[in-house]
């Protein structure tokens, strides 16, 4: 039996930090919601390669520099760019529904 999933709001629009990674908890997950040159992602806001939050790290409108090590990520795709970071980021789907930024979990 598949398990159906459903778009969820997660933050409005207005509230997103423009041109810039917004930190969003969402039950017990903690996410990083980018407003990126080419529309907002979303991504599991802890680092893939330690206990860093990405949403203290810089981000420049399409890559996020992680706060502790310095690994890179594409906020679009969650590639991993750059050491100390190997392994890509676990993106989740996301939209603009109305004023919603919404995902889809
Ligand atoms: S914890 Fe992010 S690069 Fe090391």
């Amino acid at each position: 039996m598949s398990r159906e999933r459903n778009w969820q709001d997660l933050i409005a629009v207005s509230e997103l930090e423009t041109g810039d990674v917004t930190p969003v908890r969402l039950g017990t997950r903690e996410l990083a919601v980018y407003d990126t040159a080419d529309g907002i992602t979303v991504s599991m806001a802890r680092c893939t390669h330690g206990a860093a939050n990405l949403c203290d790290g810089y981000f420049d409108g399409r890559h996020i520099e992680c706060p502790l090590h310095q690994g890179l990520f594409d906020a679009r795709t969650g590639e991993a760019l750059a050491a100390p970071a190997r392994v890509k980021l676990r993106m989740i789907e996301a939209r603009v529904s109305g004023a919603m930024v919404q995902v889809l979990l």
